[in-house]
C-alpha cells in the first residue's frame, strides 16, 4: 500500500499551516513545513556568515548541515545537527534570506531527497511552495491555498511574529517574497494543473479543512 500524501501549496499568509497541522490530526498523518527547512538553511548560513552567493561555497556547506523537522507534541521543532533551532528561524530578516536563498538549485536539490524520504516512511501532509508541482507531481491529493494580499498580511501581524513591525511593514515584506516565490526560475509559486485552488479569503480554518476533506474522502 502506498503512503497518503497531500499537498498544500500557497503563498504566506493563506493559512497552510493551520490547515495542514488540522489535517495531519484528523487524518493521524504526519506534518511538514518545508518552510521551515529552507529558513533552517537561511539561518545557517547567516550564521556561518558564508558566501551564499557562489556555488563553490554554498555547495559543500549544505552537506555539511543536517535538519528535521518533527512535531514534538503540540509544536513544530526544526533541529539542525540536533540543535533546537525552532524560535531563531521566524524572523523578518530569515523570512527574506530563506526567499532568497530558496531560487538557488543546490538549495532545492539539498532539501528534495529529505523530503521524499520522509513521504517514503510516513502519510504526510506537506506544506510548501512547490510541494504539488515539483516534489511530489504524483500525489493524489494537490491543494493550493490563497487570499488576498491584505487578509494575508492581517493574519501575519495579528500572529505578532514581528512585533516591530506595522502592518504595512508586514504588507510590504510578504508582497515581495511573494514576487520572488512566484518569479523565480526553479519551482516557483503556482499551483499545480491539477489541484484543488481553495481561497481562504472570507472562509474560515473549520471550512477549508472540510472542503478538503471532502476531496480527499471523493476518491
Ligand atoms: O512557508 P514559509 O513562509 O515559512 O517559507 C519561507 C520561504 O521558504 C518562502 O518564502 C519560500 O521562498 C521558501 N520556500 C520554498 N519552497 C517551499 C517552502 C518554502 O521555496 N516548499
Amino acid at each position: 500500500m502506498t503512503n497518503m500524501l497531500i499537498t498544500i501549496d500557497g503563498p504566506a499568509g493563506a493559512g497552510k499551516t493551520s490547515v495542514s497541522r488540522e489535517l495531519a490530526k484528523r487524518l493521524n498523518c504526519i506534518y511538514v513545513d518545508t518552510g521551515a527547512l529552507y529558513r533552517g538553511v537561511a539561518l545557517e548560513v547567516k550564521q556561518a556568515g558564508i558566501d551564499w552567493e557562489a556555488d563553490a561555497v554554498l555547495e559543500p556547506f549544505l552537506n555539511r548541515i543536517s535538519l528535521s523537522f518533527a512535531m514534538e507534541g503540540e509544536d513544530p521543532v526544526l533541529t539542525s545537527s540536533g540543535k533546537n533551532i525552532s524560535s531563531l528561524i521566524r524572523t523578518p530578516e530569515i523570512s527574506m534570506l530563506a526567499s532568497a536563498i530558496s531560487a538557488r538549485p543546490c538549495v532545492r536539490k539539498a532539501l528534495l531527497g529529505l523530503q521524499h524520504a520522509i513521504a517514503k516512511n510516513n502519510d504526510t501532509v506537506f506544506e510548501g511552495r512547490d510541494m504539488g508541482t515539483v516534489v511530489f507531481p504524483h500525489a493524489r491529493h494537490k491543494f493550493f491555498l490563497f487570499a488576498d494580499l491584505d487578509t494575508r498580511a492581517l493574519r501575519r501581524f495579528k500572529e505578532k511574529q514581528a512585533p516591530e513591525q506595522d502592518l504595512v511593514q508586514v504588507k510590504e515584506m510578504m508582497e515581495s517574497r511573494d514576487a520572488n516565490d512566484a518569479g523565480r526560475e526553479i519551482a516557483p509559486l503556482t499551483p499545480a494543473k491539477d489541484a484543488v485552488l481553495i481561497d481562504s479569503t472570507h472562509i474560515s480554518l473549520e471550512e477549508v479543512v472540510q472542503r478538503i476533506l471532502l476531496e480527499i474522502h471523493r476518491d
